[in-house]
């Protein structure tokens, strides 16, 4: 069995950072080896102490060696429409999302833009996501067929839809019922594949989609279940109007069963205290997608009023009504919406949060997010001298949480040097660049 170790700065969290100087919370080692045999991590330590006999060294010095990041909400069929003019959410939708996605009806157009995805994933040093697929069902097994060609723990689903889009859209309740139910056999647990039940929200699933989602998730308790909610005040009004006898947004999901540890909610912006102790009753997460709430003027996710109620959060791209595939740039955004609402973020909370922390709001915590023996060898490596800012500012920086925060707030894909996936290096292996 051959074994390699990768040299470098490494840092992984071992819980919540609970301020700047809680050094408890994660291993950091300056000289530090980790080796890995069959895409796992089997050790951990100073490289000097580390046994090295017969495995292949790889050298990152001076860069940091972290666990790959994980982006818990992207729509990979928005790949190509990011940055699309809109005022708000559901203008955004009908003017361009609804038209974007219909081209995925088209197998070699999925196949594509599926390729191009994870190629962007990897470049940005994410190496697991959670997406949305179209409502086509060869969206999805593109989706699946990439994410096992490269070896990558991917979680997604068909997004289920009928009514208030277009024709070609839409599926029907019983259709969404069987080509999910198809799907979900066909790759939960293929490779490292996961299926998430994904009836898109509210406003485009009747009734009746709704009990045919809440079936689904009866039937399938291995499954993840993704929707949005209370992302905008125009869609919070008219998802009442179409769901009267719901207590609230929130009240619609649970009265269709769809609430719990495995449920991912999407922005979780304008939730009242009955909705926010709904979340933390059934263990749903909600999901922050501070580049995507800014650009679509949504609101500022109130992170610490959720962690109060006990409500279990994460943090996402959210493309394409995000701005950037990079979590080191989500991170800064995210960063800055808590600023407005007077919170704080300190950098190794940030850290942790693109993580351990998403990984912990997956549930899989013992096989990602962590460089941890047994955890998967998916990781980024970091470089905060990346560009001439970067290396201007790195000048004046004197510890490790102002090197995170310098990477977070300047840092892109410039600075991803590598990234590994299963023990296999990712991008220097990427064609074309
Ligand atoms: N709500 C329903 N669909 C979508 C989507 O594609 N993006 C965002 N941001 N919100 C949604
Ligand atoms: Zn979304």
């Amino acid at each position: 069995m051959s074994r390699t170790i990768l040299r470098g700065r490494v840092l992984s969290f071992h819980r919540v950072p609970e301020g700047p100087d809680d050094a408890a919370s994660y291993l950091y080692l300056e000289d530090g080896a980790v080796s890995i045999e069959d895409g796992k991590v089997v050790a951990v330590g100073d490289f000097a102490a580390t046994e090295r006999q017969g495995a292949e060294i790889i050298d990152h010095r001076p860069h940091l060696i972290l666990p790959g990041f994980i982006d818990l909400h992207v729509h990979y069929v928005q790949s190509q429409m990011m940055a699309a003019y809109a005022g708000s959410l559901l203008e955004w939708l009908n003017t361009y999302t609804f038209i974007e996605e219909q081209k995925f009806s088209q197998q070699g157009h999925a196949d594509a833009v599926a390729v191009d995805f994870y190629d962007a994933l990897i470049r940005h040093g994410t190496t697991t996501a959670v997406a949305y697929c179209s409502s086509h069902p060869r969206s999805v097994d593109a989706f699946f067929a990439e994410a096992q060609r490269r070896n990558m723990l991917m979680i997604g689903g068909k997004v289920m839809m009928d009514r208030n889009a277009p024709e070609g859209l839409c599926d029907t309740a019983q259709s969404s019922y069987d080509d999910s139910k198809a799907l979900l056999e066909k790759w939960h647990g293929v490779g490292r594949g996961l299926y998430a039940i994904s009836p898109r929200f509210a406003i485009t699933s009747t009734p009746a989609q709704m009990e045919a989602a809440q079936a689904l998730v009866a039937e399938h308790k291995q499954a993840y279940v993704q929707t949005h909610l209370s992302e905008n005040d125009a869609e919070i009004s008219y998802s009442m109007e179409l769901y009267p006898g719901s207590a609230d947004y929130t009240g619609i999901y649970e009265d269709f069963g769809l609430l719990g540890p495995k449920t991912l909610l999407g922005h979780c912006i304008h939730l009242n205290h009955r909705e926010a102790g709904v979340l933390a009753d059934t263990g749903a997460v909600a999901v922050f997608c501070p580049t995507s709430n800014l650009f679509l003027g949504s609101g500022l996710f109130d992170r610490e009023r959720l962690i109060k109620h006990g409500v279990r959060t994460g943090i996402a791209t959210d493309i394409g009504g995000g701005t950037s595939v990079s979590m080191l740039r989500t991170l800064d955004e995210g960063y800055k919406v808590l600023q407005l609402r007077g919170q704080r973020l300190n950098p190794f909370a940030s850290f942790h949060m693109a993580t351990r922390g998403n990984a912990q709001a997956l549930g899989l915590e013992e096989t990602i997010g962590s460089i941890a023996p047994g955890c998967a060898a998916d990781f980024v490596v970091l470089d905060a001298y990346a560009t001439p800012t970067m290396r201007m500012r790195q000048a004046t920086v004197s510890s490790l949480a102002e090197e995170l925060f310098l990477l977070q707030t300047l840092g892109d894909d410039r600075s991803v040097v590598e990234v590994y996936v299963a023990g296999a290096r990712a991008k220097s292996t990427l064609g074309g660049l």
